[in-house]
């Protein structure tokens, strides 16, 4: 009797082990992006797996799938919003349905460079943004810099007439498609995984992003000409499910908190070399010509995209384009 007592007992002790192991399971954080892990968004999202996971032993597993492997544009925020996935960066240029606020981000000349975009972000107005789509359930972590963008074309655009009817891809944001429109040229809405082969096939003649994306995708074999034109800024916001991260357990949540802070300065110290590298490469391959604009001429490229400041002023509030402005100083 006494032995069967203790089998059972033994039984019951090590169940209560195997429950106890499956309530310390971790974390699971998946983390989709676009873009290739040579970026900066890639290397920020495999720095905060690996320093979430050396900090967090046995708590937290970071899964990051890159490249659209998981989710692509259009998908990723639904994908947040369902648990699915719990981390993304999408370009600031993607929150248009949630808020219109950082719509600011994409007026055309709005910054004079990388420097006077972070210290917007770092602004308190800055700071605010972070929490404007709380009532969505989407958290900003932080801001990190991809970097200002350059305009490719298959035709060498020197002055803003020479992209005149043609076609550029444009992210989904209304700013970008009224800044092309403002050129008399043709926007076109498309997924980032689908760029390559829309240059390629010229449903779209050219497109903007920075060099470290039109390296990495390699849009500069299908792109006879890059204008080094610095008219816009992509940069992202790091954003989670808010139910999601003010449920994990307190302890779990400051670390990667902290950790966001310090990947969050990483990324953004080294995202302005990490694009100047990847100009020089693209450079030195010779499949197309890199353009450098006279001041006369950038001022031409100003001044034919600056009306759609006024389009927007309504939706994002001309006291943030004007915080926004400061920030050149
Ligand atoms: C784009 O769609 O061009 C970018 O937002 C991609 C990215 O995430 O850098």
């Amino acid at each position: 009797m006494l032995k069967f007592s203790l089998r059972a007992l033994a039984c019951a002790l090590s169940l209560t082990a195997v429950a106890g192991f499956a309530q310390a399971e971790p974390v699971v954080i998946k983390f989709s992006h676009v873009v290739a892990d040579s970026t900066p968004k890639g290397q920020g999202a495999l720095l905060f797996k690996q320093l979430a996971e050396e900090r967090l032993p046995g708590k937290v597993k970071v899964e990051v799938y890159p490249n659209s492997s998981l989710y692509g544009d259009g998908k990723e925020m639904e994908a947040l919003l369902l648990g699915d996935v719990h981390m993304i960066a999408p370009s600031l240029a993607k929150f248009e349905q949630y808020t219109k606020k950082l719509q600011v981000f994409d007026l055309p000349f709005l910054f004079d460079n990388i420097q006077a975009v972070d210290r917007f972000q770092q602004s308190a107005e800055g700071v605010a943004l972070l929490k404007s789509m709380e009532d969505k359930n989407i958290t900003g972590l932080a801001y990190w810099h991809n970097g200002m963008k350059q305009l490719s074309g298959n035709k060498a655009l020197r002055e803003p007439k020479d992209a005149r009817g043609q076609k550029f891809r444009v992210q989904a944001s209304k700013v970008l498609e009224e800044q092309f429109k403002a050129l008399r040229a043709n926007p076109r809405k498309m997924a980032f995984a689908e760029v390559y082969q829309g240059l390629q096939t010229g449903v779209v003649n050219g497109a903007e992003n920075p060099w470290s994306n039109i390296y990495s995708q390699k849009f500069f074999e299908v792109q006879k000409f890059i204008t080094e034109t610095d008219h816009g800024v992509l940069d992202y916001m790091l954003v989670t499910n808010t139910e999601f991260w003010n449920g994990l357990p307190a302890d779990v949540r400051s670390e990667l908190d902290k950790i966001v802070v310090e990947v969050t300065a990483k990324v953004n110290e080294q995202a302005e070399a990490l694009n100047q590298g990847d100009k020089q490469r693209i450079s030195e391959a010779g499949t197309s010509e890199v353009i450098s604009l006279t001041p006369e001429q950038r001022a031409q490229w100003r001044e034919a995209m600056r009306p759609v400041w006024g389009k927007f002023e309504g939706e994002i509030g001309a006291d943030l384009i004007k915080a926004a402005q400061a920030a050149n100083q």
